[in-house]
């Protein structure tokens, strides 16, 4: 059976690298793995006064799509040596109302990149530390921290065959962590 994994991505700059990485992750995804993209920029942030019979239609939305997946792939930028806000709220959309938990048991992984030499380092331990507490078993190793991402495209702008071929062994060990789990 195929298994559906979603890409949350920490940026929502349209020329982002993040998104980029995404993509081509999503492009070098094995076989028995369909990946789509979970969009996260339309979620408001998250108040529990909202959470009443008629929460926002984009949580709905949201939570819904978690719900239906195997896996998820986080990709962000740091922020501040953290996690970009709109990642954070839809790490916190998706962990209530109390008790509907969507994260809960699904396998993960974090990607991080940046422009700069210290790869995200921040925000990918930042995230990390939330995924235990919603409780998605995540990824120990290969860790993935790209830095100065800017470096690692080719001249039509793709990440580079070398970068490729570094992710798609990432993808592989996954491929396998998720048959840990289901
Ligand atoms: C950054 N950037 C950044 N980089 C880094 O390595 N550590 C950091 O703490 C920060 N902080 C930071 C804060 C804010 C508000 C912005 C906008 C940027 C730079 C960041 O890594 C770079 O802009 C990335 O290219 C952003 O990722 P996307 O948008 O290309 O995916």
């Amino acid at each position: 059976m195929v298994k559906k994994i979603g890409f949350l991505v920490g940026s929502l700059r349209k020329d982002s690298y993040s998104q980029l990485v995404a993509d081509t992750l999503n492009q070098l995804l094995p076989e028995g793995l369909e990946g789509e993209m979970i969009l996260i920029g339309d979620l408001p942030f998250y108040n529990e006064d909202l959470e009443t019979d008629t929460p926002p239609a984009a949580w709905v939305r949201f939570r819904q799509e978690i719900s239906r997946l195997d896996g998820v792939i986080f990709v962000t930028p740091e922020y501040n040596r953290s996690v970009p806000a709109v990642l954070k709220n839809a790490i916190d959309v998706g962990s209530r109302p109390y008790g509907f938990n969507c994260w809960d048991k699904k396998p993960a992984a974090v990607v991080s990149q940046s422009i700069g030499a210290i790869s995200g380092f921040g925000a990918n331990h930042h995230l990390r530390q939330s995924l235990v507490f919603v409780n998605m078993p995540t990824l120990p190793q290969p860790e993935v921290y790209l830095a100065s991402i800017q470096n690692l495209l080719d001249e039509t702008g793709k990440i580079n065959p070398n970068t490729q071929g570094f992710l798609s062994q990432f993808l592989q060990s996954f491929a396998t962590w998720l048959n840990y789990f289901q």
